[in-house]
């Protein structure tokens, strides 16, 4: 089995939900308390042995490149003015010369697109998928735990969790098999069914491992839910061909795609701070 190096993250998106903020600027660079939403994904996937990230990325996205490359007259000046906690606060923001690479999706066909755009990347090595959007709050990060399934099962595995019905629509929904533990074997998938139609209301989150196999069928280019090439439709035939299990992972999951669900973040991720909890506490009480 080939260990877990690489990470694909898609930020081709508009961010259309978050206008006018993200007008100019990618939505993946919207903070969350003090640090980008791509950061805490990079920290993530990090935290996992990742080693080598590639982004999916587009036109007015040039910021996220930027943020993870050394700022010169930054750190020179505070380096000079002897701003040492100013300065570890860009720690996160170091990548390894060369381990971040940047393929650009022309058009905007759909989430499987995006991924196969990173075909070079791959190779043939088992990969993470990390959407940013996704925000995840866990004593372990997410795609350690998916690494971890990876690691017994030497085959692809998705984060999912219950979701309720009326949102069923908006994921890819698991049809299940036999549960071991967390482990939930996959017998089929379906991108965005209709809550009447949907096979359970498991739902993957934005964080995957995958075998490189999946990159054969993301090449047809089929067109799949909201005529987008979907990722869900090329993993489903991966199911049978190898190992494909759904990790019920431990944590809590923000969808910072959504308003509310970036303010809950926000909320949830400052009252994890020492520096910033009292504060965050006496004012919410205030209000509520
Ligand atoms: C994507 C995937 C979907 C998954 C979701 C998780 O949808 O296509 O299968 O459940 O991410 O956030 P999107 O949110 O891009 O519409």
């Amino acid at each position: 089995m080939k260990p877990l190096r690489k990470a694909v993250l898609p930020v081709a998106g508009l961010g259309t939900r978050f206008l006018p903020a993200t007008k100019a600027t990618a939505k993946e660079m919207l903070p969350v308390v003090d640090k980008p939403l791509i950061q805490y994904a990079i920290e993530e996937a990090r935290a996992a042995g990742i080693e080598q990230f590639c982004l999916i990325t587009g036109r007015g996205k040039t910021a996220i490149v930027e943020h993870f490359d050394v700022a010169y007259e930054l750190e020179a000046t505070l380096r000079a003015r002897g701003k040492t906690e100013a300065l570890a606060m860009l720690e996160g923001t170091r990548i390894e010369p060369g381990a971040l690479v940047t393929v650009r999706q022309q058009e905007p066909l759909g989430l499987g697109h995006a991924i196969w755009c990173a075909r070079a990347f791959i190779d043939e090595d088992p990969f993470a998928i990390l959407l940013p959007d996704d925000l995840i709050l866990s004593d372990t990060p997410c795609v350690a735990q998916l690494a971890e399934a990876y690691r017994q099962t030497g085959g692809n595995v998705v984060a999912v969790q219950e979701v309720p019905r009326e949102e069923i629509s908006r994921y890819g929904i698991l049809a299940t098999g036999e549960t071991h533990g967390n482990l939930i074997e996959v017998r089929g998938l379906v991108e965005k069914p209709p809550p009447e139609k949907a096979p359970s209301a498991l739902a993957i989150i934005g964080r995957y491992v995958l075998l490189p196999e999946v990159i054969g069928h993301l090449a047809r280019f089929e067109r799949g839910a909201g005529g987008e090439v979907q990722l869900t439709d090329a993993m489903a035939r991966l199911i049978g061909h190898s190992p494909f299990h759904g990790l019920r992972f431990e944590g809590r999951r923000f969808d910072c795609g959504d308003k509310a669900g970036f303010l809950e973040a926000q909320i949830a991720f400052a009252l994890k701070r020492p520096d910033l909890a009292p504060q965050v506490r006496a004012f919410l009480r205030r209000y509520c």
